[in-house]
């Protein structure tokens, strides 16, 4: 029998998974929604033939009929519903980030702890992207040697103006504190924001692009240009300098045309196209997950601590200096 989800919040990222749950994986059913613009809930219950539309995301957490829960609502607005789904003792998967603050991020690790077993996997789904778990495994066989440094792009096509430049940091940025932790094996102490030359495209006031630096406990560093209007096309590049060679993802899994003198293939419009394959695995390993009542993948662990990564560096964008995590002891239950 399927599992039965409900997801808050359906905009575009929300609306995306339940196609994914509804048309491409095997093993749930999305059996109610609910969002704070209620219109949009009616119409997309309608489209997928869902059941249930709540008035809110409490109502749909408490439901008997829902046995997961998927939040896919703004981002102040995660850590109610991961907290209320841990009450109710149900797996919830997060989009990323697991909450805006650190403190949030916090009650979040607290409560999954007090719960005693994992219930929260968070949407960093470069985990479970093949180019990103191909480079993983290169530096888990060993050959290379230790990771010394990273070389990262992370580049979007344009944004809107409704973007911040605190946004580079906590919402385009936040996937590399995350997803360089995890290729480094190491934790993230400290982090600078060096601002560019602004973009002449971009909107006024928006510091794009950024480059970011890491430092790892172990003395590695990772450098991340951040930039929201590249013009042509979503770009995410690393390459990981090891002691006895590198490691990179592909600069494409498209085609490779060359005519008339030129060599080209495609670049992906945007986040959506580079991880379609991503986000199906990712999401498939939930429902798989979470029909045993449990959660794996991307923790709140890592959740909090990316969270974290991503406040020190907005401090740095505006102190200009490098600054220190200001994280806790990790908890047993996450090693
Ligand atoms: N993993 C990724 O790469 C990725 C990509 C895109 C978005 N996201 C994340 O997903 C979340 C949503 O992003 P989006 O692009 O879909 O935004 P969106 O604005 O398209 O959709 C958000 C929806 O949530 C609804 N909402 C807001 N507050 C709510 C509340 N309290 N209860 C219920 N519904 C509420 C809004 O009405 C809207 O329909 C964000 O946290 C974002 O960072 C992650």
């Amino acid at each position: 029998v399927a599992l039965k989800v409900g997801v808050i919040g359906v905009g575009v990222i929300g609306q995306d998974h339940i196609r994914r749950l509804t048309t491409v994986l095997s093993g749930a059913e999305v059996v109610a929604v609910t969002d704070t613009d209620a219109a949009r809930a009616r119409d997309v219950a309608a489209q997928y033939g869902i059941a249930t539309v709540h008035a809110t995301g409490e109502e749909l957490i408490a439901s008997v009929d829902v046995q997961a829960v998927l939040v896919g609502s703004w981002g102040p607005t995660h850590q109610q519903y991961v907290l209320a789904a841990i009450a109710a003792g149900k797996p919830v998967f997060c989009e990323k980030p697991l909450a805006t603050t650190r403190e949030a991020c916090l009650s979040i690790v607290e409560a999954e702890v007090a719960y005693g077993r994992r219930l929260v996997q968070v949407g960093f789904m470069r985990h479970y992207d093949p180019a990103y778990r191909a480079v993983k495994d290169v530096l888990e066989a060993g050959e290379l040697g230790n990771v010394l440094m990273a070389h990262c792009v992370h580049r979007n096509a344009s944004v809107t103006h409704s973007w911040t430049s605190d946004m580079l940091l906590n919402d385009a940025g936040l996937h590399e504190f995350d997803i360089l932790r995890w290729l480094f094996d190491d934790d993230i102490v400290a982090t600078q924001v060096l601002k560019v030359r602004q973009n002449a495209d971009a909107p006024a006031g928006l510091d794009d692009p950024l480059l970011v630096l890491m430092q790892f406990r172990k003395g590695g560093w990772a450098n991340v240009e951040v930039t929201m209007n590249s013009h042509y096309g979503y770009d995410v590049r690393t390459e990981i300098v090891c002691d006895r060679g590198t490691v990179a993802l592909p600069e494409t899994e498209s085609a490779v045309v060359k005519v008339n003198g030129q060599r080209s293939f495609r670049v992906s419009a945007d986040w959506r196209e580079r991880f379609i394959i991503a986000y199906d695995i990712e999401i498939q390993e939930w429902v798989n997950a979470a029909t045993a009542g449990t959660a794996t993948g991307p923790s709140a662990w890592d959740g909090y601590l990316a969270t974290a990564g991503a406040e020190a560096a907005i401090k740095s964008l505006n102190t200009g200096a490098l600054e220190l995590l200001d994280v806790q002891e990790r908890p047993s239950f996450y090693a």
